[in-house]
């Protein structure tokens, strides 16, 4: 009898355990597929730990670590220089980088980590930095203009000699 009794609160327990397990979570992971090379770009990780404490946020971009937020450490924010990385501001979720190029390109990696069990959550997204309209030098932007003007050029020209070729039938069929 004492058995079963021991069996039914040992089963107890390790359901409470999978529930709090279960229940932790990343609530929003935001990182832009895409963004504009000389731009900024927000990326969030916010979590849902049923109250438990966080024990440390850190983000990676390709496993190299650039952010670390402890709140129980004395300085809770830590930024570790990782090349293509520049943090505007940040708080425990939110993360603004500034004037993003070709080295911010990569992976991008979100760890929450609370102090129940040592619980880990991760979640991660690719970003991909595009060239930006203004980054066009002047001779892309310019040599687009004379294929345009080119082209122009041509529809006008083959409209004369059609209208001609049309009026000297004309004359042609007059006289
Ligand atoms: C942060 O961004 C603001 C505009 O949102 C800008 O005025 C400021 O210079 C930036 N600071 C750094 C350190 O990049
Ligand atoms: C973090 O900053 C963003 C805006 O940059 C704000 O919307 C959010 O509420 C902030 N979160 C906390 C926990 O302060
Ligand atoms: C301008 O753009 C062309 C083609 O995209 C490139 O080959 C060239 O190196 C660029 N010039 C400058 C000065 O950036």
């Amino acid at each position: 009898m004492e058995n079963i009794f021991h069996h039914i609160i040992n089963s107890f327990f390790l359901l409470t355990c999978l529930q709090v397990v279960k229940s932790l979570r990343i609530s929003e992971f935001i990182v832009p597929r895409n963004a504009f090379e000389g731009s900024d770009a927000r990326i969030i990780c916010s979590y849902d730990l049923e109250g438990y404490p966080l024990y440390t946020l850190k983000w990676y971009r390709n496993e190299e670590e650039f952010f670390r937020y402890e709140p129980k450490a004395k300085e809770p924010y830590m930024y570790l220089p990782v090349k293509g990385i520049k943090i505007n501001r940040s708080n425990s979720t939110h993360i603004l980088l500034s004037n993003v190029n070709k080295f911010t390109e990569g992976s991008f990696a979100c760890e929450v980590s609370t102090d129940i069990q040592f619980q880990t959550l991760h979640q991660e997204s690719h970003l991909t930095i595009v060239a930006s309209r203004s980054s066009d030098n002047l001779s892309t932007y310019s040599s687009r203009n004379v294929i345009t003007v080119l082209l122009l050029l041509q529809l006008m020209v083959s409209h004369q000699i059609i209208k001609s070729h049309f009026s000297v039938n004309l004359n042609v069929g007059n006289s």
